[in-house]
């Protein structure tokens, strides 16, 4: 069974594969075996090596002259990782005597991509459902106690039209991210002037801002700026950091936008520019900075929620930086405030973002 053709096989496959006399004895392991299940498996029973009562099982079975088993099961390390083993047997040859074969496969990204799939539809339906209670309440509530109160009618009207926008707009914000997430591998089409478009974003801020007397300070280099990218895109990334900011921030408050020029984007490499957006808030706990761009992931829930947020805005954000191949990244100071900077290249580069 373990001859120099079959070693030289088993060493070409990349999936784990491992090959078991009839004593279930481990008697060849290929080198992605040995990565996963140890140096020194070689001789060594299964079961100490795997230690999960259903390969047994399957591997009894097909010994004891059953079908060929298929079996899914986990393996904890540092992280847990999932396996389909298949266990087929091997005839008895003149070199060699009956057994087993198990071939595993890695299914670790495929379950965790699944895992993500249903937990953003559920988190999709959770957030579509509370508007949707809200306003199936206040119809009822109209038709009913409410019918002939013109006060409460009012009222009831200004809520479910807030609701019924929020639904809205988080409908708008997930075709935005499809969108966005179907393009990603294309590099956009276009050159912007990257100073003028912010000032551009933060005039349709501006009054917003000052009603709670908040001051939006813009810096840039005397000479223009241009980036190669998508206008409409580019807008939806600064237009979500300064309302962030605009937002999550007290009163009479700063909110400081800069623009530069870097010889170096961190991480990625090449000549760029990096625009910030500063802010003076209460900061973002260090725990919350890794999730801030998942889809849906908010540090304060019911405040976001009151203030009409749907939490999708960084992850569109962190997509379009991605598409244009530059960089996104946050520094929080609790009870100073927090900085996000947006790197992007001011050449057209092949590179793929890490
Ligand atoms: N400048 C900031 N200061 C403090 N917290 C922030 C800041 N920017 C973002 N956050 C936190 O990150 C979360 C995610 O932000 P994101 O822009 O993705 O969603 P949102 O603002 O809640 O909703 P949306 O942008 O869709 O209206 C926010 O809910 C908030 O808790
Ligand atoms: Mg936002």
């Amino acid at each position: 069974m373990d001859t120099p053709a079959t070693t030289a096989v088993l060493d070409a496959l990349l999936d784990p594969v491992l090959l078991l006399d009839s004593n279930k004895s481990i008697v060849a392991a290929n080198p992605s075996a040995r990565d996963l299940l140890g140096n020194q498996i070689k001789g060594r029973s299964l079961a100490l090596a795997i230690r999960d009562p259903e390969v047994l099982d399957a591997v009894n079975e097909v010994l004891g002259g059953g079908d060929q088993q298929q079996i899914g099961i986990s393996l904890m390390g540092p992280f847990r990782r999932n396996f389909d083993i298949q266990v087929a047997s091997l005839a008895k040859t003149a070199e060699s005597s009956a057994g087993a074969i198990l071939i595993m496969h890695d299914m670790t990204a495929t379950r965790n991509a699944e895992q993500m799939r249903a937990d953003f539809v559920a988190n999709v339906s959770h957030e579509l459902r509370s508007p949707l209670s809200s306003l199936v309440g206040f119809i009822e509530t109209l038709r009913g106690a409410a019918r002939d109160d013109e006060a409460a009618r009012d009222r009831f009207l200004d809520i479910m039209d807030s609701e019924s926008k929020r639904m809205a707009r988080l409908i708008d914000d997930l075709l935005s991210l499809s969108k966005v997430e179907a393009n990603e591998h294309i590099l956009p089409e276009g050159k912007v002037n990257i100073g003028e478009l912010i000032a551009d974003v933060s005039n349709t801020l501006f009054a917003r801002a000052a009603e709670r007397q908040i001051k939006i300070d813009l810096s840039t280099t005397s000479s223009p700026l241009f980036v190669p990218g998508d206008r409409d895109e580019l807008t939806e990334v600064f237009h979500n950091l300064i309302d962030n900011a605009v937002k999550y921030c007290p009163d009479q408050t700063l909110v400081r936008i800069g623009i530069e020029e870097v010889a170096r984007i961190p991480q990625i490499g090449g000549a760029g520019i990096v625009i910030s957006v500063a802010d003076e808030g209460d900061g973002i706990p260090a725990e919350h900075l890794p999730r801030l761009t998942e889809r849906f992931y908010r540090v304060d829930k019911g405040r976001s929620r009151k203030m009409g947020g749907t939490g999708l805005g960084l992850a569109i954000v962190k997509h379009i930086v991605n598409r244009h191949r530059g960089r996104l990244s946050v520094d929080s100071t609790i009870g100073a405030g927090t900085v996000f900077r947006v790197y992007l290249p001011n050449e057209k580069t092949d590179a793929i973002n890490p």
